[in-house]
């Protein structure tokens, strides 16, 4: 009998089977189907079967606009918070994603009313000595450490707050689930429960995702499906620049960034992150401008390569904030069609300031900062973008007039791009490039 309850889940995508598999069929992940108790099924919907009405009566939808108190954060969500909105907030440890959470609760309570800030991780005192470090210190925002979920859901229909963190959903548990916190049955029914209660209040929600070692939220793609948006916190632990990365919303566009300092009074923003981004800048031989953008702002941001003789036999390929794979690509590529020989070097390449650049847009700024950097050539005044395909053909790109407008402001006044995404721009040499050679013979 007690067989028959229980199933295998992997712990990557969510995919269930009554059988174990040593690879998940679903995303191919190794050693990740774990056996789980069998819940008893969910779907109660939360406003009953009132919810039939005709496409066209739908229009009075409240969309109105909440502030989380961050300018640049509001206007990558799309204005603003949405009431009865989640939003999952995913990045690695000590980035400051509970840091940013309390400075938005304390502004909420001060404006809005009680703040529920809800923590599994840290102990209550923990979060008050990072509230007085921060100045958060309003009498309205409410600190409840607890990890099980039933205690949470009555505290939030109790206190009915303006605005709910739960931070982190890894840590709590509904106890009528047999498996441990954490795991993919309890992260989905946990987040389910959440949001439905949070969708009936109207209460905008934050719920804190941590990521694992690979990189990508635990319970990743359930959790996904249940929320509204989803902002991922990225830098480098030891730098101060922190990059919020809007990856899903249903309300707004996705690809929208807003910068971040971490301070000693936490987290500032940082309205001009392009001049943030250079001011350190040194023109010199490796060093490439790449205006980046996957949502309507851009940011123009340093890529660094360095290529060297290498150390050993099997030469190294490291990256910082771009793709390993992409670089090997490119250096391919490079040898290929435009005979720079790469393959007896190190090659290490480095995007300033923590940003990981992920478009393929990055492709050309890459493969002629690793050019100037093995032609010892510096490249000034000058931006590039581009995507590079198998052949050294430069693939169009999505948002060039606005790559353009961001890199003239910062007085840039040349730029290599594909033919196909080449615009005119009054005050601006903009050279359109069909082959990663015709690349290759402007700067050199
Ligand atoms: P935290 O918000 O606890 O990160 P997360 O919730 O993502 O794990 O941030 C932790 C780091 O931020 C910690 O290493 C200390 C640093 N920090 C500051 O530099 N300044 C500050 O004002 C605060 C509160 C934290
Ligand atoms: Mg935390």
């Amino acid at each position: 009998m007690g067989k028959l309850n229980t199933k295998f889940v992997c712990q990557e995508c969510g995919y269930s089977s009554v059988k174990w598999f040593g690879r998940c069929p679903s995303c191919g992940a190794w050693n990740s189907m774990v056996e789980e108790f069998v819940s008893k099924p969910i779907g109660e919907s939360p406003k009953g079967l009132s919810q039939l009405r005709s496409i066209n009566e739908w229009e009075g939808e409240n969309l109105e606009r909440i502030t989380t108190g961050f300018v640049q954060l509001d206007k990558s969500l799309g204005g603003g918070l949405v009431k009865g909105q989640v939003v999952l907030l995913s990045g690695e440890p000590g980035i400051g994603k509970s840091t940013l959470l309390l400075q938005i609760s304390n502004f909420f309570s001060k404006r809005y009313g009680k703040v529920l800030y809800v923590s599994g991780e840290e102990s209550g005192y923990q979060i008050a000595t990072r509230g007085k470090r921060i100045g958060a210190g309003s009498k309205d925002l409410l600190i409840l450490p607890e990890v099980n979920l039933g205690t949470i859901l009555d505290y939030i229909k109790d206190v009915k707050p303006s605005l709910l963190i739960l931070d982190s959903i890894q840590t709590v548990f509904l106890d009528t689930l047999e498996s441990s916190a954490g795991s993919v049955s309890q992260v989905r029914e946990c987040a389910y429960k959440i949001s439905s209660i949070c969708k009936s209040l109207n209460i905008p929600t934050f719920i804190v995702g941590q990521v694992t070692k690979e990189g990508s939220i635990a319970g990743p793609k359930v959790l996904e499906h249940l929320v509204d948006a989803v902002v991922n916190f990225e830098g480098e632990r030891f730098n101060f620049y922190r990059v919020i990365k809007v990856v899903k919303n249903r309300f707004g566009s996705t690809g929208e960034i807003a910068v971040f300092r971490m301070g000693d009074g936490g987290l500032e923003e940082v309205p001009e992150p392009s001049a943030f981004f250079l001011q350190e800048r040194v023109i010199s031989p490796g060093s490439v401008v790449f205006p980046y953008t996957e949502g309507s702002k851009p940011i123009l941001v340093e890529v660094q390569a360095l290529t060297v003789d290498a150390l050993y036999t099997t030469p190294q390929r490291r990256t910082q904030g771009f793709d390993i794979n992409r670089l090997a690509l490119i250096a391919a590529v490079l040898e290929k069609e435009a005979k720079i020989f790469t393959r007896d070097k190190d090659i290490f390449v480095n995007v300033v300031g923590g940003l990981s650049v992920r478009e393929p847009a990055g492709d050309l700024a890459v493969a002629l900062a690793m050019v100037s950097s093995v032609k010892n050539k510096a490249i000034e005044d000058t931006v590039v973008f581009g995507e590079i395909g198998l052949s050294g053909e430069v693939r169009a790109v999505h948002f060039a007039d606005i790559r353009l407008k961001e890199s003239l402001n910062y007085g840039f006044k040349r730029a290599i791009v594909p033919k196909n995404s080449s615009v005119e721009i009054e005050g601006m040499e903009v050279i359109g490039v069909r082959h990663i050679r015709e690349a290759i013979e402007e700067i050199t």
